[in-house]
């Protein structure tokens, strides 16, 4: 897809707080979450992208968030969630869970959703009466790669779907509460998958209800697609909806009342809002290919090195402009490891890429970066976290300054 921001912009962002940057658009963000409306809850997968600042905005939208540890607990509340309502603010979405985790969602009534029999003992132990989801392993998924698909017998995540029963009697024994059932079976969605996952969502509610148990909810988990590639298809929300309200509509005859849906999306919401800028440091050439070597590199960016992925990007120049894509390019990063390569496919294999005639000095702007883009950095070979700048119109925000190399420093020093 192509990027929501003006050259000039980039520059005076590039100018102002240096590089490497993601700059994110507030307004791209509003537009998503406007798309999905028709659900009665949105439930933003922070693990996309958690900044405190880009909770907040989705907060004042009216959308509700999911949190996968205890520091994303944590940053729900610094955003001013709060969590327990009904549907509450926040809910935690795992396998596992330790004890500072648990001693959290017990302190703040954070509802849990299990991928595990054993946390609902646990937590059965801590906290009865406690508000739970069951998110169950359908016995099937589907992913972009298979490091994003999360159903199946290979997937860790979620309780297997005979296992129902099972966790239904380990709720009873606890005298836990049954808010809903919630499945996710990665990320990436196609819409044959979609009406397996809908049809087994139906059928685990008339599963829990003969077990005799009553919920309130269903949750569709996340999993929408972007268009990464110009051409690759736009997800049609409305379609989406109507699959899912039909199947909400044979559950609630199944159980005799309303039941609220639930959509946990995390790329959908974020992904086409941001973009990563880079500069260009050195090009060179290396028998048949063309390197252009940028200050940013995995480090920022895991995903081409993590699952192959594409990411559009473009060149511009000072006083120039956006350079016309004419020379098959490397884009490569400063780390210390030949896979950092921001053109590459499936397996690390190197994917030259048509881009302008790259010069020391230039701007490379990476698109789509908004989600696993920030909250996926690492600090790796020591460098630091990179800024994160936040435009709404005519205002810029820096949302998260810099780190510096003597703040990674003194966690190891003076112990
Ligand atoms: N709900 C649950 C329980 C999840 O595990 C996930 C993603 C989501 C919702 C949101 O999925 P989304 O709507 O964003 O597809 N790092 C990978 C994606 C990993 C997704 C993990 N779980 C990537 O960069 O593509």
């Amino acid at each position: 897809m192509s990027c929501s921001f003006s050259p000039e912009q980039l520059w005076n962002l590039a100018d102002t707080y240096g590089t490497p940057l993601w700059v994110y658009d507030a307004q791209v963000i509003r537009a998503r979450i406007a798309q999905l409306q028709a659900f009665d809850t949105v439930r933003f997968a922070q693990k996309a992208c958690s900044n405190i600042h880009i909770l907040q905005l989705m907060r004042e939208q009216g959308v509700k968030v999911d949190a996968v540890s205890r520091g994303e607990i944590l940053r729900a509340l610094a955003a001013g969630y709060v969590a327990g309502g009904e549907p509450s603010d926040i809910v935690f979405t795992a396998d596992v869970m330790d004890a500072a985790t648990l001693a959290t969602v017990v302190e703040h009534q954070v509802p849990v959703n299990a991928g595990s029999i054993d946390m609902l003992h646990q937590l059965g132990a801590a906290s009865p009466g406690h508000h739970v989801w069951l998110r169950i392993n359908p016995g099937f998924g589907h992913g972009h790669s298979n490091k994003t698909n999360t159903g199946g017998e290979h997937s860790k995540h979620g309780i297997w779907h005979t296992d129902l029963h099972a966790a239904l009697d380990a709720i009873a024994q606890h005298g836990l509460h049954l808010a809903g059932l919630h499945m996710h079976i990665g990320s990436g969605v196609d819409y044959a998958h979609l009406q397996e996952v809908c049809g087994a969502m139906v059928a685990l509610v008339k599963s829990a209800k003969d077990h005799g148990h009553d919920l309130q909810a269903i949750s569709a988990g996340g999993g929408l697609s972007i268009p990464y590639r110009d051409g690759d298809p736009t997800i049609d929300t409305e379609h989406y909806f109507g699959l899912w309200n039909a199947a909400r509509k044979q559950a609630e005859a199944i159980v005799g009342h309303q039941l609220a849906l639930e959509l946990e999306p995390g790329r959908f919401l974020v992904a086409e809002s941001g973009v990563l800028l880079g500069t260009v440091r050195a090009t060179k050439g290396a028998g048949s290919n063309h390197f252009v070597l940028v200050d940013t590199g995995f480090n920022e960016l895991m995903r081409p090195s993590m699952y192959g992925s594409y990411h559009g990007m473009h060149l511009q120049r000072r006083g120039v402009g956006v350079l016309p894509a004419v020379r098959d390019s490397v884009v490569a990063g400063p780390l210390c490891e030949s896979g950092d390569v921001f053109t590459q496919g499936d397996g690390g294999v190197v994917l030259p890429r048509a881009l302008g005639d790259a010069q020391v000095g230039d701007l490379l702007v990476i698109h789509d970066t908004g989600a696993y883009g920030a909250s996926m950095s690492s600090n790796y070979n020591t460098r630091p976290l990179a800024a994160e700048v936040l435009v709404d119109g005519a205002q810029v925000r820096l949302i998260r300054r810099r780190q510096t190399v003597d703040e990674l420093l003194a966690l190891e020093l003076g112990l």
